[in-house]
């Protein structure tokens, strides 16, 4: 019994350890998607709080990689340089449903 309160207690550790990279990493992001990912980012985004963890995720590697995205994927390249996986699986984990 005691075993499983630890093993619960470390999962809502690193959870809330993670939300908080998240929040951070999240920051720059904000002007364009709105403070909840609730805007539809220069009229041309997807409203991102809509998306998936796993959606998130593959977008933002996708941008990385120059693999994902529209129009205005460029734009969007220049945001996620830099972010490590750790980041990207932050922010799909803060943003996403
Ligand atoms: C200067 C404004 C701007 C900033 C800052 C910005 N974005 Fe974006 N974002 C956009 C635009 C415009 C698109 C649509 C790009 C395209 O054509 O693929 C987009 C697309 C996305 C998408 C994919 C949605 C879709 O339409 O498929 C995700 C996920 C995303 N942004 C997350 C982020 C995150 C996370 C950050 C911060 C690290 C960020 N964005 C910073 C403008 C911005």
């Amino acid at each position: 019994m005691k075993k499983i309160v630890t093993i619960g207690l470390l999962a809502s550790l690193m959870t809330t350890s993670l939300l908080a990279d998240g929040v951070a990493a999240y920051k720059k992001c904000v002007g364009c998607h709105g403070a909840n990912g609730e805007k539809v980012a220069l009229g041309k985004s997807k409203i991102i709080k809509d998306m998936s963890k796993n959606e998130l995720a593959i977008a933002l590697m996708g941008y990385q990689k120059g693999t994902y995205g529209g129009a205005m994927k460029a734009l969007m390249k220049g945001q996620v340089k830099g972010l490590s996986k750790a980041d990207i699986d932050a922010l799909a984990e803060m943003i996403g449903k």
